[in-house]
């Protein structure tokens, strides 16, 4: 049984670059299952997504996609991307900043592990009497949760630290009780705990090289946070995300849909090969051939920016297919080979 993926294209420029990966994908026999979704299906059809495209991306064994816009003016309805964390309970947003000498602020090699479904994305608000009120709810279950998976994968990528940012200097009870969980947990792991406070972490993260290894932090701060380190990198192009859950897991780039620059040929599709690798990481453990892929493709990606074979918001000149092409020729020589079994 080959592999199957459901893809997500998305809107603005999440066409465009999504396309590309496909084309890595084309390598293995892998079947796309596509779904659409988003701002521009939502236009056409009334609909933010297939009528049967939950069930698609349920049949399949990983989910890819494009950045998805909601809209914000006019009629919209709750963002297709929380409707997917929630769906497939995507607790965990997984999201590795490596620096790349040329392009980086600084030298980085930070995973955040962010909690994707809690803390001030629970989805109650009420508006009462001239006051807004948003709960912000860390429940013990999903603090240990998130917790656990980021020293499991600081095990597993064999790294020696994991800092719990918090602010419990005023969130006492919130942020208190995720603290309290995680040095619970911490005493499991063969790996040195610690924690910062996120404004504090914010300016570290900018100030310094390397300050963190892998973080954990609850949804709010791991979103921020997120596009500070994708800052130090160079650009939220550069930068790939998973949300995984305890059995499926969705892969996407970090970046916005671009609407700017949409349709003209030129964005950036690195962070969707970031994810694609990724992804494929994940998948070898249900076939060992997308682990030799994804090593292929990450050897690739350093590769093309090592050659500046990038383009134009990275400084180059080459437009979204020309930078594919030189990606594939590259893993044909290294990948390809063996895949043949030589
Ligand atoms: C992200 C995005 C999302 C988030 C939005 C699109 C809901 O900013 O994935 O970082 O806030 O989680
Ligand atoms: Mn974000």
């Amino acid at each position: 049984m080959g592999l199957k993926v459901a893809v997500i294209k998305g809107d603005g420029v999440g066409p465009e670059v999504v396309e590309q990966a496909l084309k890595i994908l084309e390598l293995l026999d892998v079947e796309i299952l596509e779904v659409k979704a988003g701002k521009s299906y939502f236009r056409e059809t009334g609909r933010p997504i297939q009528e049967d495209g939950l069930d698609l991306i349920r049949e399949s064994d990983a989910l890819l996609k494009g950045p998805i816009a909601t809209p914000t003016k006019g009629k919209t309805y709750p963002s297709v991307n929380l409707l997917i964390r929630k769906e497939f309970r995507l607790y965990a947003n997984i999201r590795p900043f490596q620096s790349f000498p040329g392009y980086s602020l600084r030298e980085m090699d930070l995973i955040i592990v962010r909690e994707n479904l809690e803390g001030l994305y629970w989805g109650e608000e009420y508006l009462e009497d001239g006051r807004a009120v948003t709960l912000r709810v860390i429940t013990e279950e999903g603090a240990e949760r998130i917790v656990r998976k980021a020293f499991e994968l600081a095990v597993k990528e064999g790294r020696e630290r994991v800092t719990a940012i918090h602010k419990k200097n005023v969130l006492k009870k919130g942020d208190g009780l995720f603290l309290d969980v995680f040095y619970r947990v911490a005493e499991e792991y063969p790996v040195k705990a610690d924690d910062y406070i996120v404004d504090a972490a914010a300016y570290r993260l900018v100030k310094f090289d390397n300050p963190f290894d892998v973080m954990v932090t609850p949804n709010l701060y791991g979103d921020i946070l997120s596009d500070v380190a994708a800052g130090v990198v160079g650009s939220l192009g550069l930068c790939g995300s998973a949300m995984v859950g305890d059995s499926f897991a969705a892969f996407e780039p970090i970046h916005g849909t671009a609407e700017d620059i949409a349709g003209r040929g030129i964005a950036n599709p690195i962070g969707t090969f970031l994810a694609t690798a990724m992804m494929l990481d994940w998948l070898s453990s249900k076939d060992e051939r997308a682990g030799r892929l994804s090593k292929a493709l990450k050897d690739g990606i350093r590769y093309l920016l090592r050659e500046r074979l990038v383009t134009p918001d990275l400084g180059g000149k080459l437009k979204t297919y020309q930078v594919t092409n030189h990606l594939l020729d590259f893993i044909r020589g290294s990948y390809g080979a063996e895949g043949r079994g030589n």
